[in-house]
């Protein structure tokens, strides 16, 4: 199966940053987090299907599939905090008309929360990248080991991007309705 490429083209679209809150929301959600899900399971599959034999010749290895655990442990956590939690009150205040100091005090400790767990998931890809030698395939690696990678570098890219709508234009947007 091909790697998956990136959440799924914008174009034709404004610009994130022109969007209202609730088009940002959607945006983030119809795109990185359903890509997110999707690329992770195969990630996860992959990381449990690698033979032995690979296993044995680089040592790191194990280690990715630990990483790999935790990385998906926590992703998938985070994403669901955001959904149930986060996104349907910046929802709310993005269609209220009367925004205040509560609200800002309602909102501001889960998305520092959010960036506290953005920055998590940043070193657990930085410690994948680092494991992989940047999430390069050796030469004597096996089709499930190359997808792995491969799959591994679609979801870094993407979730660099992801990060950056949330942490660049979603919360700074939320934070000055008040
Ligand atoms: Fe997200
Ligand atoms: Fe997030």
């Amino acid at each position: 199966m091909p790697p998956k490429s990136t959440a799924a083209s914008t174009a034709g679209q404004p610009p994130p940053a022109e969007l209202a809150i609730p088009a940002l929301l959607d945006l983030i959600l119809d795109t990185h987090h359903v890509f997110a899900r999707d690329v992770l399971l195969r990630v996860r599959e992959c990381a449990e299907a690698i033979p032995p034999a690979d296993l044995q010749r680089d040592e790191r290895l194990p280690k990715v599939q630990e990483a790999v655990e935790a990385l998906s442990d926590e992703m998938l956590s985070h994403m669901h905090r955001e959904e149930a939690m986060l996104f349907p009150v910046l929802r709310r205040i993005a269609g209220s008309s009367d925004v205040d100091s509560v609200d800002m005090e309602i909102i501001t400790p889960p998305i520092e929360c959010m960036q506290r767990e953005h920055g998590f998931i940043d070193e657990l890809l930085a410690y994948l990248g680092q494991l992989t030698d940047g999430f390069q395939s050796p030469e004597w690696a096996g089709p499930v080991h190359r997808e792995l990678l491969d799959e591994l570098a679609a979801f870094a890219a993407d979730t660099t991007e992801h990060v950056r709508k949330e942490n660049e234009i979603l919360f700074p947007k939320a934070l000055s309705l008040a």
